[in-house]
């Protein structure tokens, strides 16, 4: 039977041809890990929190992750044609509904409404995306915006409002190499119709010495539990880098990346927020910066968590591990990781389904309607958090027909417990099925 309406954390919706949120997802809106208290991701967002105090910043962190398109795309520029709308990579309840992508969405209420300068906002956001140890179609963001009103300004100084709020920031000594020219003509202009070349620089300049504290709170409390756990640990310098980016709502825009044991790693996107969000929001007196960062990843470098499913497990072997921290910051500790449970790889191989709509048959066009993230989809709601990886294993064109063909290796594997072969092959019965039924492949 058809599903007409569907509940998600209590309130109930009508879905339509757009719908393709599996159960699973909608269930786990009420995990909430980032109010979890000692959850490593809660642990996370409070380490961000201290930088950024009240009363400048207010934090909201329970704001519902069903939101309209509006919120999630209209509201911050995304163009009608822009990926990720799509639905082989958003999670949607009805057409004009959908599971937030990113806590972006509620920019434009937190600038009308925040009785603060300041923002930050935490919460869960849903992707469709590929499976391996380090993506989870939930994970979670915490934006923050900093605003400053010509209109409230001493003198109507706006700039020098900024850098007197600048030189009260504290200062830190770590590297900071920032090739970039303040603008860039075409890929991220200055909003030359709201801004002078002046102002966008102050408000650049307190975003990036703001977004540089952080981090270097973030990994100077990575680098001391390292240090103290072991013995040998070796410390390097930290170093950061401003790095130009895009982002439909901020312009210019840049992404943070951090030196950590040997990588570049990207913590963060962020930038000069788009006048229109103001503007329409109801304050178009106002000029700030915002950012969003990623709690997962962090968390997993700050604990050393080799597996981003770890943090949906239950298992107090888990959970035991970080519990107090919360209260005593100063006790992170890193994960110490429980046995590893033994891998149980399969693989499937399929001939794609030629796409008739699109008028063409493989022979001549090569057209399929395979989307990579339908197939993931299927293998997380067969064996949900027992499959560790997916990766494409092989590729094949038919010489004489010119059908495609894949082959995909799954890699089952519990965090908690020894998967029998029998498990694992029923479960990838299960998988075989529903590519058939869902995808249309033929398999091989
Ligand atoms: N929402 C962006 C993302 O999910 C991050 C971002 C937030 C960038 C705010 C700029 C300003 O990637």
């Amino acid at each position: 039977a058809q599903q007409h309406s569907v509940t998600v954390n209590g309130k109930t919706y009508e879905t339509d041809s757009w719908f393709n949120t599996p159960s699973k997802i909608l269930e786990s809106t009420s995990r909430r890990l980032h109010l979890q208290k000692d959850h490593p991701v809660y642990i996370t967002r409070q380490i961000i929190e201290s930088k950024f105090t009240q009363p400048t910043f207010k934090s909201y962190n329970d704001f519902d992750p069903v939101v309209s398109t509006a919120e999630n795309f209209d509201s911050l520029g995304f163009p009608a044609d822009h990926p990720g709308r799509s639905k082989s990579d958003t999670y949607y309840i009805n057409s004009t509904t959908l599971l937030r992508t990113h806590t972006s969405a509620h920019e434009a209420q937190l600038f009308r409404a925040s009785s603060s300068p300041g923002y930050l906002i935490s919460g869960d956001v849903y992707r469709r995306d590929e499976i391996d140890r380090s993506h989870y179609p939930i994970f979670h963001q915490l934006e923050g915006a900093r605003v400053w009103d010509r209109t409230k300004v001493p003198n109507g100084d706006i700039v020098k409002a900024i850098y007197d709020d600048l030189a009260k920031l504290p200062t830190h000594n770590v590297q900071v190499e920032d090739p970039n020219p303040p603008h860039h003509v075409e890929r991220n202009p200055l909003q030359a119709e709201h801004h002078s070349a002046a102002e966008a620089e102050a408000v650049s300049a307190h975003l990036k010495r703001s977004l540089e504290l952080m981090v270097v709170e973030i990994f100077s409390r990575a680098k001391q539990a390292a240090a103290r756990q072991d013995p040998n640990y070796v410390d390097e310098p930290l170093k950061v880098r401003w790095v130009e980016a895009y982002f439909p709502f901020t312009s210019p825009s840049w992404e943070l990346e951090v030196y950590y044991q040997g990588d570049w790693l990207e913590v963060l996107g962020s930038g000069v927020s788009k006048q229109e969000i103001l503007i329409n929001a109801g304050v178009p007196d106002q000029i700030g910066w915002a950012f969003g960062i990623g709690l997962d990843r962090i968390a997993m470098l700050l604990f050393q968590i080799p597996d981003i499913r770890l943090f949906w497990s239950t298992d107090e072997r888990f959970l035991g591990q970080f519990r107090g921290v919360s209260d005593d910051l100063d006790r992170l500790k890193r994960f110490l990781p429980f046995s590893k449970y033994p891998a149980c790889p399969k693989d499937v191989s399929f001939w794609l389904r030629p796409t008739s709509a699109a008028g063409g048959d493989d022979r001549r066009g090569n057209v399929h309607d395979f989307h990579e993230n339908d197939l993931m989809e299927i293998v997380r709601e067969v064996a949900g958090d027992c499959v560790e990886d997916v990766k494409l294993v092989d590729e094949f064109v038919h010489p004489k027909t010119g059908r495609k063909s894949l082959c995909y290796r799954v890699n089952y594997r519990s965090l908690e417990r020894t998967l029998t072969n029998e498990q694992a092959v029923t479960m990838h019965e299960g998988v075989r099925r529903m590519l058939v039924e869902r995808l249309g492949v033929e398999l091989r």
